[in-house]
């Protein structure tokens, strides 16, 4: 397949690479991360070519006023706030770069992990407010603990062999790569239902799809060990927050770590704001690194569909 391509819209922050390799492609470039949802009606259909990272969001609305529109990049892995659909049907390519923030997504969810058990984030901010309180910050070993990893794809697996280093056991569940290849990365396959019980920290690394909406709710919670504790590094909305937070206050959930929210930014900080939680503003793939590698790899697959190479995207 071969599309010509003359403008491209960027209407997220984008590392400036992506915008360098267009335009020694000869495709004019314009970058506006300040639009509206309006002003992006109104704009869009001078463009033949859109990127996002995740903060625009690329509605039937937008499609259908994109009269023009060929191909939407997603520089980054989820594809959640583009209507592919739509976009599928008006015959729009929608592309994404799903490996190129792995690594910073695992060191992320590697991160949550180690700062939970040690109350990382108030611990600093007690210093900072100048109280010298030992006593309050008792942490727990992760060697010998057991962490369950619910999606065992690309960011799940590479969590599994980093948290291996600190001792830890890594069980798993995955509908789609099963025992022999979780073996292969020393994870033990299991069924929900068993592997509920055995995990001391269990994180999350699926797409939000209807199977995976509240996949973690009160009845999950119930069948846990007491004081377990969850990192959501994925997307808001697998963990049920409100079942979080009633677990968190009866103390059957010991601690969250959480980098994405059903809303954000959550209208409702009390998750957030609760003292067993560590979160942060969805920034799981903001390292220079990833965002360099996704808004290369972004323009390159534009460029490669202008010359007729290969198609990607997952
Ligand atoms: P991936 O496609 O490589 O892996 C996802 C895995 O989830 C797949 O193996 C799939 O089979 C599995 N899965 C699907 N339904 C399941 C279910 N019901 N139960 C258990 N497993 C199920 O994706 P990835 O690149 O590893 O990304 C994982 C998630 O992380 C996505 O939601 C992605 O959008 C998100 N992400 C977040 C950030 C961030 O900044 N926080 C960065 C990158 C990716
Ligand atoms: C993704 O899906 O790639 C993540 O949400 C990271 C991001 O783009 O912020």
């Amino acid at each position: 397949m071969v599309i010509s391509l003359s403008r491209v819209l960027i209407s997220d922050e984008v590392d400036p690479k992506c915008v360098d390799i267009l335009q020694s492609h000869g495709v004019e470039v314009v970058t506006n991360t300040k639009l509206s949802k309006n002003e992006l009606i109104a704009e869009i259909p001078k463009y033949d070519g859109l990127i996002v990272r995740s903060a625009t969001k690329v509605t039937a609305e937008v499609i259908n006023a994109g009269k023009n529109l060929k191909i939407i990049g997603r520089a980054g892995t989820g594809v959640d706030n583009i209507d592919c659909q739509v976009a599928t049907e008006r015959g729009i390519i929608v592309m994404n770069t799903p490996g190129g923030n792995t690594l910073s997504a695992a060191e992320h969810t590697c991160a949550l992990i180690i700062s939970l058990t040690r109350d990382l984030a108030r611990a600093a901010q007690s210093m900072k407010e100048e109280r010298w309180d030992r006593k309050a910050f008792m942490g727990i070993e992760l060697n010998g603990k057991t962490l369950a990893i619910i999606g065992l794809g690309r960011i799940g697996r590479e969590v599994a062999l980093r948290m291996q280093s600190f001792g830890m056991k890594t069980i798993g569940y995955d509908p789609i790569i099963g025992a022999e290849v979780a073996a292969e990365f020393n994870t033990e396959w299991l069924p929900l239902e068993n592997l509920w019980p055995l995990a001391d920290f269990i994180t999350v690394h699926t797409p939000l799809i209807p199977a995976t909406t509240n996949l973690i709710n009160d009845d999950v919670f119930a069948k846990c060990k007491r004081g377990m504790c969850v990192i959501n590094c994925a997307r808001g909305g697998i963990i049920d927050e409100a079942a979080l937070l009633r677990a968190l206050e009866s103390g059957q959930c010991g601690g969250a770590g959480l980098d994405v929210f059903v809303e954000e930014p959550p209208k409702d900080y009390s998750l957030a704001k609760h003292p067993k939680v560590t979160a942060t503003p969805h920034l799981g793939a903001s390292t220079r690194e990833a965002q360099s590698r996704v808004a290369v790899e972004i323009a390159e697959q534009f460029i490669d569909l202008v010359q007729g190479k290969q198609l990607f995207g997952a």
